[in-house]
């Protein structure tokens, strides 16, 4: 069986891309006679400007344990696929013509929500496509884990662990602002993980004085020291309810680019403790794949390859109760997994005596 498969990654890049790459790779051609890979340059930016390379077996050795996406990435907003801007483009039309003229059987697309949403829409548009779900976030409809993960999970409770220690030693509170915009799962599990006093997420407003009043109780009871962990994305229960154009406004006249600067000068104000930022930021996403990912991504890599010599299109690989299989692009895309107000792992943390400021 002969099959010309395409490959891109797209989005924010993650530990776990060159892994989920290695593994569709290897399985395909382990699985079928006459497999030619072509990976595509930089997401659907290499698809709508036609750059690709021709890949050999062995640029799939070594990668395992890489960092980053050897194929490189890039943001494409998924509003802006139909709309022809000044360069004349029509983005999906070349998208399907370079995908003709690749000579490709399918096409593998490796990414988070945005990406999904432009997968779903090239299904739509009759080519055979096939989604990885990849997002430090978390927040892919659907599955119960997306590679890339865990290993942010890893880094950021490793922030947190190194700052509780400097935080003891002064007797500081600090406010370690990580990753999620939308969507506090990263937050959440680090700052349990970390034993942070307040997790703060997107999901979840909160109150300022609520938080003040959790840091005042810590250092009343002895506890000189405090660990808020905040998602970028969290809103405090007034800007909660303004437009995203309001908050920016009312933040920058305020001299706050982010929910922690805002938040730290309120607990310093309020508490009279020492307080810090720290932004751990890009880091989140940087280095070698977890072990845990590694295999995530292995399998669902070789679980890619299946569905391939299957002629099984239109999904993207999910883990589903802790069993790898698809879902329907159609049914995924456009929706978001958000952590609930009552998932257990937030019972738990308020069982510990976390405060969440609502
Ligand atoms: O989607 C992954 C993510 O890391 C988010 O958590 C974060 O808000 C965003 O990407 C950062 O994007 P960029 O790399 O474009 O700054």
């Amino acid at each position: 069986m002969s099959k010309k498969i395409g490959i891109l990654t797209s989005g924010g890049d993650c530990p776990g891309l060159n892994a989920v790459i290695r593994g569709v790779a290897k399985a395909s051609y382990e699985m079928m006679n006459d497999v030619e890979i072509i990976g595509i340059i930089d997401g659907y930016r290499g698809l709508i400007e036609g750059e690709y390379k021709v890949m050999k077996q062995s640029d799939f050795s070594g990668i395992l344990t890489l960092g980053g996406t050897i194929l490189g990435t890039s943001r494409q907003p998924f509003k802006q696929m139909r709309v022809i801007g000044e360069d004349n483009i029509d983005k999906v039309k070349n998208m399907k013509e370079n995908y003709k003229k690749m000579g490709l059987d399918c096409l593998l697309i490796l990414g988070g929500n945005g990406t999904h949403k432009t997968a779903a829409l090239l299904s739509e548009e009759g080519l055979n496509v096939i989604g990885l779900p990849k997002t430090i976030d978390n927040d892919l409809y659907g599955t119960d884990v997306t590679f890339g993960f865990h290993s942010a999970l890893n880094i950021a409770t490793d922030a947190i662990d190194k700052l509780h220690t400097t935080a003891a030693s002064h007797g500081r509170v600090i406010v370690v602002e990580l990753m999620g915009n939308k969507t506090g799962w990263l937050t959440l599990s680090a700052g349990i993980a970390g034993g942070a006093d307040v997790i703060l997420l997107p999901e979840i407003p909160f109150d300022m004085d609520k938080v003040a009043k959790a840091v005042k109780k810590r250092a009343q009871s002895g506890k000189a020291f405090s660990i808020i962990a905040v998602a970028e994305g969290a809103l405090d229960k007034e800007e909660a309810k303004m437009k995203r154009k309001e908050r920016l406004r009312l933040r920058a006249e305020a001299g706050y680019k982010t929910i922690s600067d805002k938040l730290a000068t309120y607990i310093e104000k309020e508490t009279g403790c020492e307080t810090r930022v720290v932004v751990p930021g890009h880091l989140q996403r940087g280095g070698n794949p977890s072990a845990y990912d590694r295999v995530l991504s292995t399998q669902f890599g070789a679980y890619a390859a299946k569905l391939i010599k299957q002629n099984t299109f239109g999904v993207t690989v999910a883990m589903v109760k802790g069993v790898i299989t698809q879902n329907p692009l159609s049914e995924i895309a456009g929706k978001a997994k958000l952590v609930s107000p009552d998932d257990q792992m937030i019972q738990v943390a308020k069982t510990m005596g976390v405060s969440f400021g609502d």
